[in-house]
Order: structure tokens, then C-alpha cells, then sequence
């Protein structure tokens, strides 16, 4: 899968045309202004759960687990309805149809930044659960990404990628304008936020406090079988969460899988040690002052 690859022409009648909303770039494949302004007026719910992330940072892992806890563990409803059906994604035409007529208490996937957030939510005991992922595994995971996922363009090299992405320039925009804006949400009552890190490190702790968020009470072999079925093997096996059923016009699995390598630190197999001083140095300066530290920061 990470044999090196040339671009990907666009299918028959698709472009590769991305459009700006409210300052973020999107492609034009998937997603429209309309959709944008449909996201922004949805009507939210109190017993919502919103899996919010910039993408790449463990999205549908967080949504497998979530689906899990809603099912007491059991696999049945992860085994049998894919992904994007159980936690539709908010931004999509197609998504937002789903997430209006989901049952409650509904599951929602997004990747808006806070500024696009459904306004409803502010006002709302809906429940937003933040995954965070050290950038560089971010960059590393979206650049095989954009080879196999059809509405973006093809990255280019990685020394390319890597200044689009310190400098905004990607779909949803800047990784640290999306965590800054977030992490504004610290501290409500309805905001939870952990790292893929923390998942990678101990899942079933991880997961003990998200059912204590979401007001869930778990048997000991409830949690055992939410681990067990949301490990990277057992979603790379289950055609549910692997993406296996996406259509070739979205997704080009011919080039690689979605579900990748599933690991934390995958970046020092791609980065030089230039590259990586570059982006500490960006990161620096972007994340001054947030006050918020991440279990990828130095000490
Ligand atoms: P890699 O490309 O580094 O492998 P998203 O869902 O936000 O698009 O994020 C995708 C990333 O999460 C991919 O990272 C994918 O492999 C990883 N991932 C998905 N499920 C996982 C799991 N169960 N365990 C570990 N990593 C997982």
C-alpha cells in the first residue's frame, strides 16, 4: 500500500475543484455551500453526541467505541450497519439527511470547525467528545489519505504536503486554528476532550470515562467487549468500519487501506530531522499561550 504512487485522475465527470466557506477550504465533491449552511442550522438535540475531530485523528475509532458503548458492547450493530450510517458525517449532503432522521439518542461525525458548528449546539446539553492526534501523525495519515480519498487532490510529495498543512492550506483548513478553536469548549459541562494517544496507551481506562461523559454504566465484560471489538484489527476485519463498502468513485482502496497503520509516532518513518524541527518550531509559535498541555508536547 505505500508503494509510491502517481495522481490520481479524477473520475469521469468530477473535478478536483475545492471551494472556500467561511474562510475554510472544502472539495467541491461531497460537500457545497448549501450542505455548510444546512450544517450550521441543524436542529440539535439535548441527548445528541457529537464525535468531533480534524480529520485523521482517530474518527472512526472514536465512533466504533461509541457505537459500542450505546450497544452495552455487544458487536451486532458495528457488524451490521456501516460507519457512516451509525455516526453520519454532519457536513455531507448525504449526512445531515441521515443525522436529521437518526434515531435518538443520535451519533453525529464532524470534522467543522467551531466556528461552522451547528449553532444550536451552544445553547444545548448536547454532548461534543474532541479526539486530539499529535499533528505530525495528523500530516502523515491525511497524506496517505488524500492518495485514496477521490475528492481530494493528490498531495504531491510530502515536503509539498508539509508546508500546505503548517500553512492551512487543506480541506477543513489549519490543524491548529481547529484545536485552538475547540479547546475553547474546555472546561463546559457538555465538552469532553482526549487524544488518540490516550487510546493507543489504555483503551479500556479511555473508555471508562467516556461512559462516566455520557452518564453510562458499564458491566466489566461490557467494557471488555467494547475493547475488543473497536482494536484495530477487529475494525480492519469488519467491513463495517473498514470502508471495504464505500464506492471506487470516493474512495480508491486499490491504493491503500483506510484503516492504515493504527499507530502513534508514525511520523519519525516519514519526517527528516529538518522537517520535523520545521513543524516544531510552527507548532511553537501556533500553540503559544493555549495553555493546554498534549501527551505529545515535551515536558
Ligand atoms: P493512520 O493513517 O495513521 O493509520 P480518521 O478516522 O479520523 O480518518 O483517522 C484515521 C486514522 O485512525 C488512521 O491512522 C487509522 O488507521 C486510525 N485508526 C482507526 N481505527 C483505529 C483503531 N482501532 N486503532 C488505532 N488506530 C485506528
Amino acid at each position: 500500500p505505500e508503494a509510491p504512487v502517481g495522481p490520481v485522475p479524477p473520475p469521469p465527470g468530477m473535478s478536483h475543484g475545492y471551494f472556500q466557506h467561511g474562510g475554510i477550504t472544502f472539495p467541491g465533491l461531497l460537500y457545497s455551500p448549501r450542505g455548510l449552511e444546512a450544517a450550521r442550522d441543524f436542529p440539535v438535540h439535548d441527548d445528541d453526541v457529537f464525535n468531533v475531530t480534524y480529520q485523521k485523528s482517530g474518527t472512526v475509532w472514536m465512533l466504533e467505541i461509541l457505537s459500542l458503548i450505546r450497544c452495552d458492547g455487544d458487536p451486532r450493530w458495528c457488524r451490521s450497519v456501516p460507519n457512516w450510517e451509525r455516526g453520519p458525517w454532519l457536513e455531507t449532503l448525504l449526512g445531515l439527511r441521515r443525522a436529521r432522521g437518526a434515531p435518538r439518542p443520535r451519533l453525529i461525525s464532524s470534522h467543522l470547525p467551531v466556528q461552522l458548528f451547528p449553532t444550536a449546539f451552544f445553547s444545548s446539553k448536547a454532548k461534543v467528545i474532541y479526539t486530539v492526534r499529535n499533528p505530525k501523525d495528523v500530516l502523515v495519515s491525511l497524506y496517505h489519505f488524500a492518495r485514496i480519498f477521490r475528492p481530494y487532490k493528490d498531495p504531491g510529495s510530502l515536503e509539498q504536503f508539509l508546508e500546505q498543512f503548517l500553512q492551512g492550506d487543506v480541506p477543513f483548513g489549519s490543524w491548529f486554528d481547529h484545536v485552538r478553536g475547540w479547546m475553547g469548549l474546555r472546561g463546559r459541562e457538555n465538552f469532553f476532550c482526549i487524544s488518540y494517544e490516550e487510546l493507543q496507551q489504555d483503551l479500556r481506562g479511555s473508555v471508562e470515562r467516556l461512559c462516566v461523559f455520557l452518564g453510562r454504566r458499564l458491566s466489566a465484560a461490557a467494557l471488555d467487549a467494547v475493547v475488543a471489538n473497536a482494536s484495530f484489527a477487529a475494525m480492519s476485519r469488519n467491513r463495517m468500519s473498514n470502508f471495504s463498502l464505500s464506492p471506487l468513485f470516493i474512495l480508491d482502496l486499490r491504493r491503500g487501506p483506510f484503516l492504515r497503520k493504527g499507530i502513534s509516532g508514525d511520523w519519525k518513518n516519514h519526517l527528516t530531522p529538518e522537517q520535523s524541527s520545521r513543524f516544531d518550531r510552527v507548532y511553537r509559535e501556533r500553540m503559544a499561550g493555549l495553555g493546554v498541555t498534549f501527551p505529545w508536547d515535551p515536558p
